[in-house]
């Protein structure tokens, strides 16, 4: 069941990043999540709306229409909406008919991403939209994009929390010759770490440290539902307690990690590198910003690759072995998190 491949294998009960904030204006944008054709635009007063993006009337997408200040009016009839998703504006009608509406998706900015609820509104608490607080936290510097990555959501997943292909893929001269932690099971979420004791560090950390003496270094990926992973890669001088979570003496940076499914064979990936040194310098963070977009490159090629090879092969399984012990979690965590909304059958 780890890998064949289904539709709508996502919680749907849940916040998902839908744009960064800097994506949200007073025009439309398109986008599909979670197999929902989404219309998203910034009202007058900066609140952002998120729409069905299907005219009630003849189904146009309405991100093929234009706003009126805050209305939006489809290219089509001249239906208009307000940011509620109701019809205000019904062409030769003295009114619009009360039942004219879309859907309107619950909607919140935070961390620099909009975030929308997929599931019931009613249920749309924002207290449990995802933490990355380090996009926009003063003790942070933080820079992202998007990527359209053509793969299943968890194929991405499964590549964020997994370590062992640092070597084959990004061809580091590193040889991570070692098994991480292993890995710590909560609630939501799944941590794995990777701990290096008294090693010399690479040359940026050398050069942001100012020193070439030995360190410890640190990788955590933490993964938590329904589809964030966090990254945190840190260094400390060798026994200032860096490995034990004293950050006092160290520098660290994560890549933070938002992918939202968009169909079953696509996903929107909103990335970002923060950190917590040098946070005046804006070329430091456009560096920073450039060097993930390029580490990322060699990961799509492979995971639109292996999404194909899983299109041609239906119903066969990936498989686990040793390093996916944090992978493995982290897809039973989303497999409960289905059994719960009850959309997938209780196993047997
Ligand atoms: S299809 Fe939208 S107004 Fe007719
Ligand atoms: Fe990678």
């Amino acid at each position: 069941m780890t890998g064949s491949l289904q539709h709508r294998d996502y919680p749907l009960e849940a916040w998902y990043a839908a744009a960064w904030d800097v994506e949200a204006k007073p025009e439309l944008l398109a986008r599909t999540i979670c197999d929902t054709p989404i219309v998203l635009y910034r009202r007058s007063d900066d609140r952002v709306v998120a729409l069905h993006d299907e005219c009630w009337h003849r189904m146009l997408p309405l991100s093929m229409g234009t706003l009126v200040g805050d209305e939006l009016r489809c290219g089509y009839h001249g239906l208009r909406y307000d940011g509620f998703g109701q019809c205000v504006f019904m062409p030769w009608e003295d009114k619009p008919r009360p039942d004219a509406c879309v859907r309107s998706f619950p909607a919140v900015e935070r961390h620099r991403l909009i975030w929308l609820w997929m599931g019931d509104p009613r249920k749309a608490d924002p207290a449990l939209i995802p933490d990355l607080h380090w996009n926009d936290d003063p003790g942070w510097a933080a820079d992202g994009r998007v990527s359209r990555v053509g793969c299943n959501y968890k194929l991405l997943i499964d590549n964020l929390l997994d370590f062992s292909h640092e070597n084959v893929v990004h061809g580091s001269d590193e040889d991570i010759g070692f098994l991480p932690d292993p890995p710590i099971r909560e609630q939501r979420s799944v941590s794995v770490a990777l701990r290096q004791e008294n090693v010399e560090a690479p040359p940026f950390w050398q050069r942001e440290l100012g020193s070439t003496d030995n360190v410890d270094r640190w990788l955590i990926s933490r993964f938590v539902l329904p589809s964030i992973v966090t990254t945190e890669v840190g260094v400390a001088p060798t026994g200032a307690g860096g490995l034990t979570g004293n950050r006092n003496a160290s520098l660290s940076g994560f890549v933070l990690s938002a992918v939202t499914p968009e169909t079953a064979v696509s996903c929107n990936y909103f990335w970002s590198f923060s950190r917590d040194f040098r946070l005046r310098s804006q070329a430091l963070t456009s560096t920073l910003r450039e060097r993930v977009a390029s580490i990322f490159e060699p990961d799509q090629v492979v995971l639109e690759a292996q999404q194909c090879s899983m299109e041609r092969n239906p119903g066969r399984d990936l498989r686990n072995i040793n390093v996916d012990s944090a992978v493995r979690i982290a897809r039973e965590l989303i497999e409960e998190a289905l059994l719960e909304e009850g959309r997938l059958a209780q196993p047997r």
